[in-house]
């Protein structure tokens, strides 16, 4: 299968975007053909630093490499370093409804969230991300469920090119993790953990042994002393219990036996050496790479000459079949 997805760099990497599309895209990788973006062009869509964005960029490449993103196997590459992505998103755009567009909610969200920055960027956003897929004819797209609405809407975009032009292009797949498609934020588990948030509700993949512990000893528990699962009445402890259960790989029943007569502190204790030692060589790889910025930066251009040649060829037949060329 041709597997595509992508991360902003908007800097911060943290557990949920990990769990919920990264981990995946690591055991993909062995028996598919994985093209991994950094979308540039989608950051640029809510409020960022030009003088960051270059240095995020390389921190996100670098998170791709310490999760385990090999880039022998897999294409790994910067959006706008591919020109045809805006090119298909501008194609695309001609055929997709606006009603379509207007359903999405994470338009709704981000509109609300930064009420001056509301541009038709932000509201195009899903179409620019239907051109990522459909460029490399990707059947799958690993991601969490937060995005799911836009694959869908990939789909749909698929389909109707195929309809009104020909048929050249399979209609996208969302993959979900089994679990771990949201993972909650420390400090509100009833709302989905996110870079744009309070520091303190996120476990960056790049945060200190202390600046662990001292987040998930203070994550939002709940009334009770039972460790167990039930996530409309303990959404907190349920929520831990799954980033237990995914960086441990063993199944939450297990957890909860062994916690089964300890507080919630020895709990928590337990998951932030947990966390610390997944994390590690996160860490490590992280510092290695930010001295080896020639590598990296030859591994973007690497990908990006191998992203071209797929790109370069669907975007010829969409024009023929457009009547373009
Ligand atoms: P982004 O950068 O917001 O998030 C990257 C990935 O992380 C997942 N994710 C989560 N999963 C579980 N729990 C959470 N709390 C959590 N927060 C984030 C997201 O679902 C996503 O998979 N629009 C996309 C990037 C994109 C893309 C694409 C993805 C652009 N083009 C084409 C797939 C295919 C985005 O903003 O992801």
């Amino acid at each position: 299968m041709r597997i595509f997805s992508g991360i902003r760099p908007t800097g911060g990497l943290h557990i949920g975007n990990y769990l919920g599309a990264m981990k995946q895209w690591i055991a993909l990788q062995d028996t598919n053909e994985c093209v991994f973006c950094i979308v540039d062009l989608h950051a640029i869509t809510t409020p960022y630093d030009p003088k960051e964005l270059q240095k995020n960029i390389l921190e996100t490449t670098a998170v791709y490499l310490a999760a385990g993103i090999n880039p022998d196997k897999s294409v790994i590459f910067v959006q706008s370093t591919v020109k045809e992505h805006a090119e298909l998103a501008w194609l695309l755009g001609t055929i997709t409804p606006m009603g379509e567009l207007s359903r999405m909610t994470q338009f709704k969200d981000k509109s609300k969230q930064h009420k001056d920055y509301v541009n038709a960027g932000l509201f195009t956003y899903p179409v620019l991300m239907a051109a990522d897929i459909l460029l490399y004819k990707s059947q799958g797209v690993p991601v969490g469920i937060d995005q799911q609405q836009h694959v869908e809407l990939a789909r749909t975009i698929a389909k109707k090119f195929n309809q009104k032009f020909e048929k050249i292009f399979p209609e996208p797949e969302t993959i979900l993790p089994k679990t771990g498609a949201k993972i909650m934020s420390l400090t509100d588990p009833k709302r989905k953990m996110s870079k744009s948030d309070d520091p303190k509700s996120c476990i960056s993949l790049f945060d200190t042994p202390e600046q662990i512990t001292k987040k998930i000893m203070s994550a939002t528990t709940d009334s009770g002393k039972d460790i167990t699962y039930n996530i409309t009445k303990k959404p907190g402890i349920s929520n831990l219990l799954t980033i237990y259960s995914l960086l441990t790989d063993r199944s939450v029943q297990d957890i909860q036996k062994d916690f089964e007569k300890k507080t919630y502190s020895e709990f928590k204790k337990s998951l932030a050496e947990v966390v610390i030692n997944y994390l590690e060589p996160f860490r490590r790889k992280q510092k290695e790479l930010q001295t080896r910025d020639v590598y990296v930066k030859d591994i973007l251009e690497k990908g990006a000459n191998r992203a071209k040649i797929i790109a370069e060829t669907t975007m010829k037949e969409v024009r023929e079949k457009m009547g373009l060329a």
